[in-house]
């Protein structure tokens, strides 16, 4: 049952502080007194007797006021049963229609089918279903003979219905208000399946802890928040291949069952393969080095598995990863290849020819397109920051040269700069083997992480080494053994080129963009250490 809060804001079942409550006030106070002087306690004791004899005749009384409104419901009910509803088949054929289509439905007679999001009954004969059917929210309206059936009566929320009726503007003036400004006026319903009392709050409510709520996320995400967040990764999704393919990229569709590993063994998910040892592939970006001789500029839209030991707000075992992967470019062009994606989704989604584009502000109101050029650091400069702005590793001493920043300190410090920033040239000795060496450091390599408030790097590209031997040299180096990397090494002999290219993660990218707290609130069911349900 959900606990409902009485007029002095304490929770309670029955709306109001019980009798039973006041009555033990009241014996606490006696008994208080009769402890603190003798000479009340005659009086005192003849009070508590009569108290407690208020308290059995209230007792009863209230039982049989239970009983009374039981057999009352029990008759409501069977009232209820007798009465039929059918539909007028004088009526125009109702056309089926998606709640998004009302408005140009308006004055036609629809037939709508969802979900009960809210109810809400106004004495016997009013009824006000708010109906969710993916695409919107729509009042409805049922009265007389609609609102008094058994099913109208017991009618919960998360239910599935159909309804028929007319979509009308609301009145000018109207007092109450409407999603779309307009209500179904219903002329005939059915229920399709019910849902236990108390719809979804029958599993969870607001307070429910983290845990509960991830086990349950089948019903959280039925939620106004969550499914907002849901349709905003759509809308982000599909602006994200718009770009790509009005860029002129191909897609392609790289497999997630490989042989070889990209960023590193220590986060490799492995599995049996037919008895044979393969792994979950960590990056497509090395097949969509192997395709652009074959199409040109490519992209993929794909899970990526990492292995992640540890929970962090940005850290899942499994992410949708964009990436795209270039022939014939310099690392210059390969960061503007960077900014034009971000800012070109941005605006995307600012477009108003772009319906679901209000919904992002709607979350994050403070949503705005960056400026380009992006701010550029070199990892070199990054390492000078931290130790100018005093910080610190966790063993207390400042970064030096070829430290991995820590998830802690890279967020703080972007949070502080408040800007996207691309951070070059990383040392090759914390980077993956494919990386390209820079020409005037052998040391660095070509690579960029491009880091955006809030979420610290959100995106990682490099250009990649085209030389074969150099790649043999580097797979030794990183103690990889080449042969089963014979397919991506065969690209350095079969007319190589100077190419590189970028990876995203989706789910970063919408903490950004909507400003989420944490990365399970941008996926549909998160994987996460010890979390593969539901
Ligand atoms: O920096 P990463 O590891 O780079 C690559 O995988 C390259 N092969 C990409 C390429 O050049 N095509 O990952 C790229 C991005 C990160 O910046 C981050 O946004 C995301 O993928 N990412 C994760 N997102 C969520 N959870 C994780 N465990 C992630 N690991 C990486
Ligand atoms: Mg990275």
């Amino acid at each position: 049952m959900r606990k409902r809060k009485n007029k002095k804001g304490e929770p309670s079942f029955h709306g109001k502080p019980t009798l039973q409550k006041n009555f033990m006030k009241k014996e606490m106070l006696i008994q208080k007194l009769m402890a603190l002087n003798t000479h009340l306690s005659q009086k005192a004791l003849y009070k508590l007797e009569k108290l407690k004899e208020a308290k059995k005749t209230a007792a009863a009384k209230n039982q049989d006021k239970e009983k009374e409104k039981q057999e009352r419901r029990a008759k409501k009910i069977e009232e209820a049963r007798r009465i039929k509803i059918w539909e007028d088949k004088t009526l125009p054929t109702a056309k089926v229609i998606k709640i998004k289509d009302s408005t140009e439905h308006r004055e036609r007679r629809v037939k709508i089918q969802g979900w009960v999001h809210h109810l809400r009954r106004e004495g016997k004969k009013l009824l006000f279903i708010q109906l969710r059917d993916g695409t919107g929210y729509l009042q409805c309206v049922l009265t007389n003979l609609l609102s008094s059936t058994y099913e109208a009566i017991t009618l919960t929320t998360e239910s599935s219905v159909i309804l028929f009726g007319k979509v009308m503007e609301l009145p000018p003036g109207s007092h109450h208000k409407a999603p779309g400004d307009h209500e179904l006026i219903v002329d005939y319903w059915e229920l399709i399946c019910g849902a236990p009392s108390g719809g979804t709050y029958y599993i969870l409510d607001k307070k429910s802890n983290v845990d509960l709520q991830l086990d349950n996320r089948h019903i959280v995400i039925r939620g106004t928040n969550t499914s907002k967040n849901l349709k905003a990764a759509s809308l982000v999704t599909q602006l994200i291949r718009e770009h790509h393919l009005d860029r002129g990229y191909m897609e392609v569709h790289p497999p997630c069952i490989v042989q070889t590993k990209t960023e590193g063994g220590s986060s490799l998910f492995e599995l049996q393969y037919y008895g044979k040892k393969a792994y979950l592939t960590q990056s497509s970006h090395l097949y969509l080095e192997s395709v652009i001789a074959a199409l040109g500029d490519v992209f993929s839209i794909q899970k990526s598995f990492r292995a992640e030991k540890s929970r962090t707000r940005r850290h899942l075992s499994e992410f949708t990863h964009i990436e795209a992967e270039f022939p014939f470019i310099t690392f210059e062009n390969l960061l503007e290849k960077i900014e034009d994606l971000v800012v070109s989704v941005c605006d995307r989604i600012k477009n108003p020819n772009n319906p679901l584009g209000q919904l992002v502000f709607e979350i994050n109101p403070d949503f705005r397109t960056p400026r380009r050029p992006f701010k550029r650091m070199s990892y070199t400069e990054v390492i000078q920051y931290l130790k100018d702005n005093n910080f610190k590793k966790s063993d207390g001493t400042f970064y030096k040269l070829e430290d991995d920043i820590s998830e802690g300190t890279e967020r703080t410090m972007i949070n502080k700069i408040n800007e996207p920033i691309l951070v070059c040239r990383f040392p090759a000795a914390i980077k993956p083997f494919y990386m390209k060496k820079c020409s005037d450091d052998p040391q660095l390599t070509e690579s960029v992480d491009l880091l955006m408030p809030g979420v610290g790097e959100n995106l990682g590209a490099s250009m990649r080494i085209d030389n074969y031997d150099e790649l043999i040299k580097a797979f030794i180096e990183k103690k990889i053994e080449p042969s089963t990397y014979y397919w991506y090494s065969d690209q350095r002999k079969f007319g190589s080129c100077a190419h590189g290219g970028y990876g995203l993660g989706l789910e970063r990218f919408l903490i950004w963009i909507l400003n989420l707290d944490h990365i399970c609130d941008a996926c549909l069911y998160p994987r996460i250490l010890d979390r593969y349900k539901p």
